[in-house]
């Protein structure tokens, strides 16, 4: 080994998050964040880990992109016969967690999940380059594939099938909202004092509570 991992930490160094300013609801400052990594050039800021249940109680987690910041909930888009699907169809609840390391800033939030509109998958599905639309018809995530050359096959296959026509929504590809109903904000701060603010939805009003890092 090159290094040793355990001798790997960083001294954090940005301003806090203090309790003055913060605003009552948290979604403003959720977006307010959001923008702050897009100025900052963080890679991927929309990445996030989103966690699930397996019906065996189990965790599982894996990295999809937040493409919708509604009201008070974010949206992500993924096969409905994907593990995941099948995972929030058992159990309609989710965590995901962004890591926005240029500004040592996390987030975790998590809440029930609901399919998005079948609109509002269309609007998003016509908005994607033709290579993805064509990708979701080829691909039957998260099932076995035997070959590489098989899928590239199945992509091939859709795109003559598709050949000089509006490639379509597949019903079995579109959008979940994860409703937010717990939202944590982590500031890096020196010598581990992190800063953690947890809003809390209770009886439709926001609790707010500084956490120990
Ligand atoms: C940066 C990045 C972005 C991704 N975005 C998505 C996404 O938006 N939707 C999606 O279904 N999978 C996305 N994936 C792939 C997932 O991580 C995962 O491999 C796939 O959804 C299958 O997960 P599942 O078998 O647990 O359902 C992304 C992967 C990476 C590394």
């Amino acid at each position: 080994m090159l290094v040793n991992v355990a001798d790997l930490r960083k001294q954090y160094t940005k301003a806090g998050l203090l309790e003055a300013g913060l605003p009552g609801e948290p979604m403003p400052l959720f977006r307010q964040w959001f923008r702050e990594a897009l100025e900052s050039e963080v890679t991927e800021p929309n990445a996030m880990a989103l966690a699930t249940v397996k019906p065996d109680g189990k965790p599982s987690v894996r990295i999809v992109l937040m493409k919708g910041i509604e009201e008070d909930s974010i949206s992500f888009y993924t096969n409905y016969g994907s593990s995941k699907a099948s995972e929030l169809e058992k159990t309609p609840h989710a965590a995901c967690t962004f890591w926005w390391a240029e500004l040592e800033r996390q987030v975790r939030i998590s809440g029930p999940v609901k399919k998005v509109s079948e609109d509002e998958s269309t609007k998003y599905f016509d908005s994607r380059p033709r290579e993805s639309q064509i990708g979701a018809w080829a691909s039957s995530q998260s099932r076995p594939v035997n070959t590489r050359i098989e899928l590239e096959e199945l992509f091939s296959r859709f795109e003559r099938k598709f050949d000089g026509k509006k490639v379509p929504r597949p019903d079995h590809w579109g959008g979940y909202a994860i409703h937010v109903n717990e939202i944590e904000f982590w500031q890096g701060r020196p010598g581990r004092m992190h800063d953690r603010i947890l809003y809390r939805l209770e009886k439709g009003e926001w609790n707010r509570q500084r956490l120990a890092p």
